[in-house]
């Protein structure tokens, strides 16, 4: 079983039209990085003009939420198929700040899923527990269901991201052996419903992954690659990261 390992960079509410340096520098860098799969996933805005950018590299562009439908009377909102059109080849969903912030339940980010799959882009489904869930010894419980919650049985093409809401952005980050535990019971979890679709489905960790910690964390067996957010938005540091696999 080889699954290619992906580093994706999740830039969340950052980036102007100027940052598109940013990603040429990491153009440039990907050449040398032949064994993962690179993907920037900027604010919706400056999709086009990176999946421009970024064309013929090797290096893909990401979205990070879509609604749920193909078009419609939703202000504001971006659908699967536009950011498809835009460039995007993935989008990420049911990430926990959308979760806490927009309120997204486990079947709003599983709408989510089945329209990334209409749209046919690869959902990047994120799950993880709270700091509250982990002390109170319910780590693997929540994400148990929260993996349950946000995918159907017909669910395909879909790679997982376990980001720990406690270590989102925080600088701590889950023991290695932590890490290894989770991956493990979602990988069985995935088997047990998708059979040998679930053993080929990545499943990153993120959560203040950076260059000194990325060997560590990612070496971990089930570990296919990284889901970034701080350190994406320096080119030399998300190389560095997705270094670990040169
Ligand atoms: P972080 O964010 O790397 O800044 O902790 C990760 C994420 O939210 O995807």
């Amino acid at each position: 079983m080889t699954r290619r390992p992906l580093v994706a960079g999740n830039w969340k509410m950052n980036g102007f039209v100027a940052a598109v340096s940013v990603l040429e520098q990491i153009v440039a860098g990907a050449r040398a990085l032949s064994n993962v799969e690179l993907m920037v996933c900027p604010p919706a805005t400056l999709i086009a003009g990176f999946a421009v950018a970024a064309r013929g590299s090797g290096v893909l562009i990401g979205a990070q939420d879509c609604h749920a439908l193909a078009l419609g009377a939703h202000t504001g909102d971006i659908s699967a198929e536009m950011l498809k059109d835009a460039g995007a080849v993935a989008v990420i969903v049911g990430h926990s700040e959308r979760r806490q912030y927009h309120g997204e339940t486990d079947a709003a980010v599983r709408a989510k899923v089945l329209a990334a799959g209409r749209a046919g882009m690869v959902a990047i489904v994120c799950v993880g527990e709270t700091g509250a869930e982990r002390g109170a010894g319910r780590a693997l419980e929540v994400v148990e269901l929260q993996l349950e919650g946000s995918l159907s049985d017909d669910s395909t093409g879909f790679v997982i991201a376990y980001e720990p809401v406690w270590a989102i952005g925080t600088g701590r980050t889950p023991t290695p052996g932590d890490v290894a535990e989770m991956h493990r019971l979602i990988r069985e979890r995935l088997v047990l419903r998708y059979g040998h679709g679930g053993e080929e489905t990545r499943i990153l960790y993120g959560g203040s992954v950076n260059p000194a910690n990325a060997g560590d964390l990612l070496r971990v067996e089930n570990v296919d690659g990284a889901l970034i957010g701080g350190a994406s938005l320096k080119a030399a540091e998300f190389l560095a990261i997705a270094g670990v696999y040169r």
